[in-house]
């Protein structure tokens, strides 16, 4: 049977120049390089520059993305946008992109689903194209999340970073078995009961100010585990592939205490997950889409691999992409 996929077209990414260790941060707050290392698997992390702002970042990982899919950018007919910084409260950031870009047609806009966000926005898109609304849509994942930090918070600031990644996915035709090319299923979660464990303690509708991060780490670590493992088995489970089929997991880079456990936890070995925290810390909506292209770059992910991805965050929201590059 005849289907319409959802294929990535090429992919691309972007990282501040500044690199923040984890001596760098333990000049800040009361912390130490190995607590960091132990707890999260956290080396460093990359930080926006005064004035460098998320639309930034997405831009230059649009544009890379856009390179390497060989398209012109005429082409591209929705920008989503997920992020959890934003330039302004409004107009959405995926507008300033679109302006950037030279494209006056088609719709742009933000998907907020904090870290899950990428996949949210995977899933979005995948139900345009599917439904025939958008032929070639861009995906973009884009944090300036240390302009959210609390830098006398130990327990929160050393855990993120900036940066941004970001997809195109275009229209293709599909057998509509799990060897086509192109997203094959995804799964969108939330669940509001959680909202307190991982917020913001600021809004333009609360306080008027854009607040900081506050999280209860061991309980979203608890649910995180649980979530994840639970959103991949409902992947395998639509497709009828089983975890030994996956050829790579590119995880939400929380902490890598949190991949290691969901691997196991399927039944995948280390050497098929792409681990990136180290180097980028938790990048929010940006670390799907960073561990991709960073995978993608050095030669591991290859046409006709499959690709699972999954991430989990405030809200609590989570969810699955599984796709064959
Ligand atoms: O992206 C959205 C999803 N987010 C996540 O998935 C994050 C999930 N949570 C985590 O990754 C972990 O819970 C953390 C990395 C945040 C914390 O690790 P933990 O092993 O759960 O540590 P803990 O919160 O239980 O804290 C252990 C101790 C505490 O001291 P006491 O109370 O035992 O004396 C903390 O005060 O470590 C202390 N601590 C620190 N010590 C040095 C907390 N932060 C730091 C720090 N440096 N930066």
């Amino acid at each position: 049977m005849s289907v319409i996929r959802s294929v990535v077209m090429g992919c691309g990414s972007y990282l501040p120049e500044r690199r923040v260790s984890n001596d760098d941060l333990a000049k800040v707050v009361e912390t130490t390089d190995e607590w960091i290392v132990e707890r999260t698997g956290i080396h460093e992390r990359h930080i926006a520059a005064e004035g460098e702002l998320t639309s930034h970042l997405a831009l230059k990982a649009a544009r890379a993305a856009i390179a390497d899919a060989g398209i012109d950018a005429q082409e591209i007919d929705m920008i989503i946008l997920a992020t959890t910084t934003a330039d302004n409260t409004f107009p959405a950031t995926a507008v300033t992109v679109q302006a950037e870009l030279g494209l006056h047609h088609g719709a742009a806009f933000d998907v907020q689903a904090v870290c899950s966000g990428f996949v949210y926005a995977l899933s979005i898109a995948d139900t345009f194209i599917r439904c025939g609304q958008a032929k070639t849509i861009l995906v973009i994942g884009a944090e300036t999340f240390s302009r959210l930090l609390d830098w006398t918070d130990r327990t929160t600031c050393v855990l993120f970073g900036d940066g941004a990644g970001a997809v195109v996915l275009r229209a293709a035709e599909g057998e509509g078995t799990t060897a086509d090319r192109g997203i094959l299923t995804s799964h969108l979660h939330s669940d509001g009961r959680y909202k307190e464990k991982l917020y913001v303690d600021g809004g333009p509708s609360s306080t008027g100010t854009v607040g900081h991060v506050r999280m209860e780490g061991r309980e979203v670590f608890r649910h995180a585990v649980i979530n994840i493992s639970d959103t991949i088995n409902e992947a395998l489970a639509a497709t009828g592939l089983k975890a030994a089929d996956i050829d790579w997991f590119v995880p939400h880079q929380a902490n890598k205490r949190i991949l290691d456990g969901t691997a196991k936890r399927i039944g995948l070995p280390p050497e098929k997950v792409v681990v990136t925290v180290g180097q980028h810390g938790n990048t929010s909506a940006a670390s799907v889409p960073l561990a991709l292209d960073t995978a993608v770059r050095d030669g591991r992910i290859k046409r006709g691999d499959l690709v699972l991805l999954e991430a989990m965050g405030g809200g609590f929201t989570w969810g699955s992409v599984l796709l064959r590059w």
